[in-house]
């Protein structure tokens, strides 16, 4: 956890140099009613524009998103141990990545592939604290070939920013690669808005021997997190998500 603190540590420094707390707390109300109500603006690319936003995605969704892939790939058994090459898919700030990577021994080498150059770099940053090797590349996800296998493939609240025709062509590549062995997580929250294409992925997975998982447990929330999840209005003392995972 010291990796996990000295990541927060730099990001609070970082974002919070030319920002003042209740500007990031403004903007995470802004960037949370994004999520829940105005979700053609993520599949356009924009719910991050603006310092703000981004300072409020990386001090508060993005370490939750480390808490929650970290407890997952620690609950699923066998799934800190597999092949030294990790692939964040819509990697963003990297935290997703960096929460399995961080779990394993020895750490893998992690691409993360993004279409935000800014995401990237601070992917890269990300990776590198957490003691891994990482590089990122700007891609489309969904359509981009990934480097032969085998590899650990992550996929992290970003599957459903995709457009329905994206997302089925991820599924299909997806499965060509947990056909080739390799161990494919996919974490997305519990929200309603993810319903209406869960059921096709969860039975993939299932019929491609994997499972499907709801998680919702209790964690001390970091300082800083649990300060604009009380300023914004929001309730984050218990993490959720749910995942299909084939490994
Ligand atoms: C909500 S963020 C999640 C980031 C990270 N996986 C995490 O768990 O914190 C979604 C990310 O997916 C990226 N993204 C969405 N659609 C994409 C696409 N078609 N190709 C590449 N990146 C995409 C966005 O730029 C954003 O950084």
């Amino acid at each position: 956890m010291a990796r996990f603190q000295e990541w927060l540590d730099a990001l609070e420094a970082r974002h919070l140099a030319d920002l003042t707390f209740s500007q990031v707390s403004g903007a995470l109300r802004a960037l949370s009613s994004a999520y829940v109500e105005r979700r053609a603006k993520l599949t356009q690319g924009t719910a991050l524009s603006g310092a703000g936003k981004r300072a409020a995605f990386a001090l508060f969704y993005a370490p939750l998103h480390y808490l929650l892939v970290r407890h997952v790939v620690e609950a699923i058994p066998g799934a800190t141990r597999g092949p030294a090459t990790l692939v964040d898919l819509g990697c963003g700030t990297g935290a997703s990545g960096a929460a399995w990577g961080a779990a394993c021994t020895p750490g893998p080498r992690v691409t993360g592939i993004d279409r935000s150059p800014g995401r990237l770099a601070e992917a890269s940053h990300t990776y590198r604290t957490f003691g891994l090797e990482g590089r990122t590349r700007q891609a489309d996800f969904a359509t981009a070939t990934l480097q032969k296998g085998p590899a650990r493939i992550v996929a992290a609240f970003s599957v459903n920013e995709l457009a329905d025709g994206a997302r089925q062509v991820l599924l299909t590549q997806v499965l060509a690669r947990i056909a080739q062995g390799d161990r494919v997580l996919i974490v997305e929250p519990l929200a309603r808005f993810v319903a209406p294409w869960w059921e096709c992925w969860r039975n993939a997975f299932q019929s491609a021997g994997g499972r499907a998982d709801e998680w919702r447990f209790r964690a001390e929330l970091p300082p800083i997190v649990a300060k604009l999840d009380r300023a914004a209005g929001l309730d984050h003392r218990e993490i959720t998500g749910r995942s299909p995972w084939s490994g």
